[in-house]
């Protein structure tokens, strides 16, 4: 069903973002809504009977979701979506994958857009490993470990993360590795999808700065944030997904996105071990689409 965007309200969003966007602000963060409506920037969606198919409120300061902007996205014509502008992000003019991944990290800043900073995180653990990598793993979010080291899988789940990676022939030098959440949640509890859905724009900012050729994602957290979709470990295995990174583009016209396989998480793999077959299944699936030589036996 052809859709079109109220034009005054089209205009006046894009002004809107614009204004932000030269003002050097890319991300918006969710907050209570505001006091007086004329604040409040509204997007509709209609279709040809005039009926709202999707009606957006951007209030000042309120963050696109990855969700959100999907929504929009499906909802309104490539030529009208107007949020394209919020895919404007500033590490976009710089080609150095270095720089591009510290420009994201410094937008990240002392990151307080969502509870995790007060619930106990000593630091931010952004990501590490090979800023060209052909290979990216996500995980869920940083453990004790990584909270005080301030880098991902380096507690025990990551010694099984690194003998994973080395069992596929490589090193964990020549990966990318990065969390969903970047910020300990308490206790190790899973993140909530509040949480994902705010920190998850920076990964996907990291990833279009990478360009992997194949994402890994650990666990169900990871495979359900970066695909956007509910579904058992069972259904989401043993397959390759089209990825592109959502509400971003990369600054590279030949990389428009890339695979993305999941597997089980490694601590997940600590507490069941019997797993390990199945998820080395999966790294042989990832290899073989990455060309990589198989290793002589079975080394999980
Ligand atoms: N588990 C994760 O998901 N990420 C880490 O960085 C460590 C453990």
């Amino acid at each position: 069903m052809p859709r079109t965007l109220d034009p005054e309200l089209r205009r006046a969003l894009a002004a809107r973002i614009r204004y932000y966007n030269e003002m050097g602000i890319y991300d918006f963060y969710r907050r209570p809504p505001a006091e007086h409506a004329e604040d409040v920037a509204t997007a509709m969606a209609v279709d040809e009977a005039g009926t709202t198919v999707l009606e957006l409120k951007l209030y000042p300061g309120e963050e696109m979701s990855p969700r959100k902007a999907a929504a929009v996205a499906r909802a309104i014509p490539v030529e009208e979506n107007i949020f394209e502008a919020i895919a404007l992000k500033p590490e976009q003019s710089v080609s150095d994958p270095v720089k591009a991944l510290k420009i994201i990290r410094e937008d990240l800043g002392d990151c307080t857009r969502c509870v995790l900073h007060k619930q106990g995180r000593k630091q931010i653990v952004f990501g590490v490993g090979n800023p060209k990598a052909e290979l990216m793993f996500v995980g869920e979010g940083p453990g004790a470990d990584e909270d005080a080291q301030g880098e991902p899988f380096v507690g025990r789940a990551g010694q099984l993360l690194n003998n994973m990676i080395k069992a596929m022939g490589i090193s964990r030098e020549q990966v990318y590795i990065a969390n969903i959440v970047k910020c300990r949640p308490p206790g190790n509890r899973t993140p909530e999808r509040e949480e994902c859905e705010t920190c998850s724009p920076f990964l996907m900012r990291q990833i279009a700065v990478v360009k992997p050729k194949v994402v890994v994602a650990l666990g169900a957290v990871a495979a359900k944030t970066l695909l956007a979709m509910s579904a058992s470990m069972m259904q989401l295995r043993g397959r390759f997904y089209e990825f592109r990174p959502t509400g971003v583009h990369s600054n590279d016209p030949n990389w428009d996105g890339c695979k993305l396989a999941v597997t089980y998480h490694p601590a997940f793999l600590l507490r069941d071990p019997r797993q390990k077959g199945e998820a080395w299944k999966d790294l042989q699936m990832v290899m073989k689409e990455l060309g990589m030589k198989a290793p002589a036996k079975d080394a999980l």
